[in-house]
């Protein structure tokens, strides 16, 4: 199997054991504590699944600038997206060498992890852009993901820490959040050992369903794992569950059996395109993918990225800065002439309207209407799921 990243075996920051978590819950709750940010909680959850294997914990500002400009830690470790727990605010846990961290995502905001401190720094204004555009590529604040980290604090509260749950996400979704060791060692159950993560925060259409198809024929790969963001997405974006259920379905009808897993990890979307897709590639390695699939606009938001920046970031990483390999996808879409979907650059005979494209919106106005896409578009089991959505949250809005 892939060996995880930087390390010969996960490390995943929960504490599984019974006796000890009880016993740091009950400590916990005498230390001085900090209620963490949701990315920083999000970080806290994907430490704590071993998903950020090897790393300890979060990191200080040295790492911070380190990882965000030259893609490496201070000690030389590849890692693409810096790691933080930023605070407005830190007068509760001035001067504290062990503290609770509180999750706000939580109702009663319950202990998430308790942390060795190893510094409480400051980022200079300055650092905060360098981070901003080095990772995000634009300092707009109408960005999204730009929006978010700007807000975030300007207080870096550095070290390791030890995870005591995984916020709401296992009683959320049960069947389908998973941490990497469980992702891991269900691939070794199933014997598999070439497998292609998808990542998606999407109902998956037709384009994306054909996509892990062509991916899993191409590769010859044993198993798909299509792993879902879970996490805090932008305003508009459709909510995990109703996107849960779309791809269950999808699956279910139209794939055979034992040859794709659905799981879903808990994060926070980043909008960060290239670097995010760097991202997504470590922690697929750390759940055990040997290929990501990276298609186009991949994580990326509106057009602050070239539609295929996040596969040519691949290209220039070092050799030795992952195992796993990108499946580089060109846009799919339905062709009329052949009657399926292509990748388009393998159709150089079409014209645009040979193909089958509807814009988000359009779909969008379609679904409220309670019209359902084409089916070169969208499965209609798929687009039942969806208009059902679009229709309750229609009645919401004009209630
Ligand atoms: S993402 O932000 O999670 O990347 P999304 O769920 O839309 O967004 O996409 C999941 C994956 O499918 C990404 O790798 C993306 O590049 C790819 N993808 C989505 N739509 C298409 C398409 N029509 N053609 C090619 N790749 C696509």
């Amino acid at each position: 199997m892939i060996k995880p990243h930087g390390a010969d075996a996960l490390k995943p920051l929960l504490v599984t054991d019974a006796n000890e978590r009880a016993r740091l819950v009950a400590e916990a709750e005498k230390l001085p504590s900090l209620t963490l940010n949701s990315a920083a909680a999000a970080n806290a959850v994907m430490l704590g699944g071993g998903y950020f294997t090897p790393l300890a914990g979060y990191m200080n500002v040295a790492d911070a600038m380190s990882v965000a400009t030259a893609m490496r830690t201070v000690d030389g470790l590849f890692w693409p997206v810096p790691v933080l727990n930023l605070a407005q605010n830190v007068d509760a846990i001035r001067g504290a060498k062990r503290i609770a961290l509180r999750d706000p995502n939580v109702e009663g905001l319950p202990v998430i992890a308790i942390m060795d401190v190893d510094a409480i720094e400051e980022f200079t204004a300055e650092q905060i852009e360098t981070i901003t555009r080095e990772v995000y590529g634009t300092l707009d604040p109408k960005h999204p993901g730009v929006a978010v980290f700007q807000g975030l604090g300007k207080y870096c509260v550095s070290g390791p820490i030890r995870v005591l749950n995984l916020s709401y996400f296992e009683t959320d979704f049960p069947e389908t959040f998973r941490t990497a060791v469980e992702i891991r060692e269900e691939i070794g159950a199933r014997g598999w050992e070439k497998v292609v993560a998808f990542q998606t925060r999407n109902p998956m259409h037709l384009a994306h369903e054909e996509l892990c198809r062509m991916a899993q024929e191409r590769l010859g790969a044993d198993g798909i794992v299509v792993h879902m963001l879970l996490g805090q997405l932008k305003a508009g974006d459709i909510p995990a569950d109703v996107r849960d259920a779309c791809i269950r379905k999808m699956v279910d009808v139209y794939f055979p059996e034992n040859t794709v897993m659905v799981n879903g990890y808990g994060f926070d979307m980043l909008y960060a395109g290239p670097r995010e897709a760097v991202l997504h590639a470590v922690f697929r390695q750390n759940m055990g993918a040997t290929h990501l699939i990276v298609g186009r606009d991949h994580a990326g938001v509106g057009s602050y990225y070239g539609p295929f920046d996040a596969q040519t970031i691949f290209d220039t990483l070092p050799a030795d800065a992952l195992d796993i390999e990108i499946f580089a996808a060109d846009h799919t879409a339905w062709s009329k002439k052949l009657g399926k979907v292509v990748m388009m650059r393998e159709a150089p005979d079409h014209a645009p309207e040979d193909f089958v494209m509807l814009s988000g919106t359009r779909v969008r106005e379609m679904l409220e209407q309670g019209i359902a896409p084409p089916v070169e578009f969208s499965r209609p089991e798929v687009a039942e799921i969806l208009m059902e959505y679009y229709q309750a949250e229609k009645k919401k809005s004009a209630a």
